[in-house]
């Protein structure tokens, strides 16, 4: 019964809108770091180069080689431009249906693309990496961050 229970609180954890402290939290750890798109992007591609493999315009090249090109600096803005615009919404519960549009049509995209399960979670393990290590982080902060993309990852694999 124990058990049950531990289970059902860690059932309803992973899945928690974040309140507007922890959104506030979690925006100013990627205030901190959003201008670095390119970094940002070369520190997911370097930690997981079978992501940068799913890239038609980057795969097979050099990181080094591609780093300064105009197609990367642009797809990292995109993706730094998405999560921003997610963040923006974030720990207002008028906002989530919004959100949950956003983070849909991401999973849908991606799936037609191939993307795995397991490719996203390295994208989350290298982004909290570059992230944590490039803005004031606390356990706090950590919290709502894994908070953040627990929720926006079970929208994202319900999909894959
Ligand atoms: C939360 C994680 C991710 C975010 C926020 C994200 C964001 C984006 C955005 C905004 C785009 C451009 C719009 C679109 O075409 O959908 C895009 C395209 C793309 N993403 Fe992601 N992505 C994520 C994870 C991944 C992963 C893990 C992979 C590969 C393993 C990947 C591969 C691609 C590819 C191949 C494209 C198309 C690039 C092109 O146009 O040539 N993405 N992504």
């Amino acid at each position: 019964m124990k058990f049950l229970i531990v289970l059902a609180c860690i059932a309803a954890a992973s899945a928690a809108p974040l309140s507007a402290d922890q959104a506030g939290l979690v925006r100013g750890a990627w205030d901190k770091v959003k201008h670095s798109e390119v970094e940002i992007l070369a520190a997911v591609f370097s930690a997981y180069p079978d992501i940068q493999a799913r890239f038609p315009k980057f795969a097979g090249k050099e990181l080094s080689s591609i780093k300064g090109s105009a197609d990367f600096a642009l797809h990292a803005t995109r993706i730094v431009s998405f999560i921003s615009e997610v963040l923006a919404l974030a720990g207002n519960s008028a906002t989530a249906p919004a959100i949950e549009t956003l983070v849909t049509e991401l999973a849908n995209n991606h799936k037609n693309r191939g993307v795995t399960k397991d490719q996203f979670t390295e994208f989350r393990t290298a982004l909290t990496s570059y992230v944590s290590g490039h803005a004031p982080w606390g356990d706090n902060v950590a919290a709502a961050w894994n908070q953040a993309f627990d929720n926006v990852y079970a929208t994202i694999f319900a999909k894959l």
